[in-house]
């Protein structure tokens, strides 16, 4: 602090200035985060209605058949051979279920072009929809409260959860086995699956769509908001706050300490310039200089007073 107390007003001021222009910039930086948040926001929301207007038309269809082929990695609910009436080979038909298109689609999602999902449930089947740490805690708060979404920043990456609502579609292969699940989907989901996953009403949280989409750096974060247009208007800044330092309290100051320190050598006859100031001016520097011209009069008289003796 010492240092500060002696060091030039121009020096402090421009300290001062460096401390509110970083102030200005972590304000801005903050804008930014909540901004970049809403809009990953806003872009996770659209990803989730596309998945869940997808699993609900595929839903709605019972399921969704593709000829021939099905992917070797993910298999197929049920399959379903065409009967061969000319002696070729006969067509072969896979079922798809909305949570094994869901997982086909999501792996075409790749997270270095965009984004990256899931659907994850506490009782998952599939040892693929096992939820993480942040997918379990959010599917706990949407089974135990009202909740549209949670998200978060984790990683580098934005995450995103929104509960998934069983719909009256969901029960042709969720619902109660006597009464929704019809035939052949009832032998076809006991033989592979056993008891598991029916009961399920309409209106139950039964998973969670969870989406991560690469955050943004903080470079890349600041360099989207701080143009060259900002940096111009921080150079016209210090111009200013330095002409005004210069011109309207370094200078002044400067000019005062010279005429007093020639006062002091006892050269009283000087010019202060004080004749164009008015007497109840309101600049401190200004009234400064007339208590310093009333100190030059009461000297000039002093000097005459001695001298007339
Ligand atoms: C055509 C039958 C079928 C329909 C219709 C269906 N599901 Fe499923 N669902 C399954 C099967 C089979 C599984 C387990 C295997 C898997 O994940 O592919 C499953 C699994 C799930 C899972 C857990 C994921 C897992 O691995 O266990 C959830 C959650 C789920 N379904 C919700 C729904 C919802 C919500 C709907 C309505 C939009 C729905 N399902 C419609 C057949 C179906």
């Amino acid at each position: 602090m010492g240092i500060f107390k002696n060091s030039r007003i121009f020096v402090k001021i421009f300290f001062l200035f460096l401390i509110v222009l970083l102030l200005s910039v972590f304000s801005h930086v903050l804008v930014a985060q909540k901004v970049q948040q809403e809009f990953l926001r806003k872009q996770a929301k659209s990803i989730t209605r596309q998945i869940v207007l997808t699993r609900q038309w595929i839903a709605g269809l019972g399921g969704v058949w593709s000829k021939d082929t099905y992917s070797k990695t993910h298999g197929f609910l049920s399959q379903y051979s065409e009967p061969s009436s000319d002696g070729n080979a006969a067509a072969v038909f896979y079922l798809h279920n909305p949570a094994l298109a869901t997982r086909e689609i999501s792996t075409l999602a790749d997270i270095r072009h965009g984004y990256n999902f899931r659907v994850v449930s506490d009782r998952f089947r599939e040892p693929k929809n096992k939820p993480d740490l942040f997918e379990s805690k959010a599917l706990k708060r949407f089974q135990t409260q009202k909740m549209a979404y949670t998200d978060g920043f984790q990683d580098g990456l934005y995450r995103y959860t929104e509960p998934l609502f069983v719909k009256q579609g969901c029960l042709k292969c969720h619902g109660k086995l006597d009464q929704d699940v019809k035939e052949p989907m009832k032998t076809i989901l006991l033989e592979k699956y056993g008891q598991k996953a029916f009961d399920y009403k309409v209106g139950d949280v039964r998973g969670i769509v969870s989406i991560k989409i690469p955050q943004q750096t903080l470079v890349t974060l600041l360099s989207s908001i701080f143009t060259v247009w900002n940096v111009l208007i921080g150079v016209i800044s210090i111009l200013l706050f330095y002409l005004f330092t210069r011109f309207m309290i370094v200078k002044p100051i400067t000019q005062l300490t010279h005429v007093a320190n020639k006062l002091s050598e006892g050269q009283i006859d000087i010019d202060l310039g004080t004749a164009e100031i008015k007497f109840n001016t309101k600049n401190e520097i200004s009234q400064l200089a007339l208590a310093f011209e009333r100190l030059r009069k009461s000297f000039e008289i002093m000097y005459r007073k001695l001298a007339s003796r």
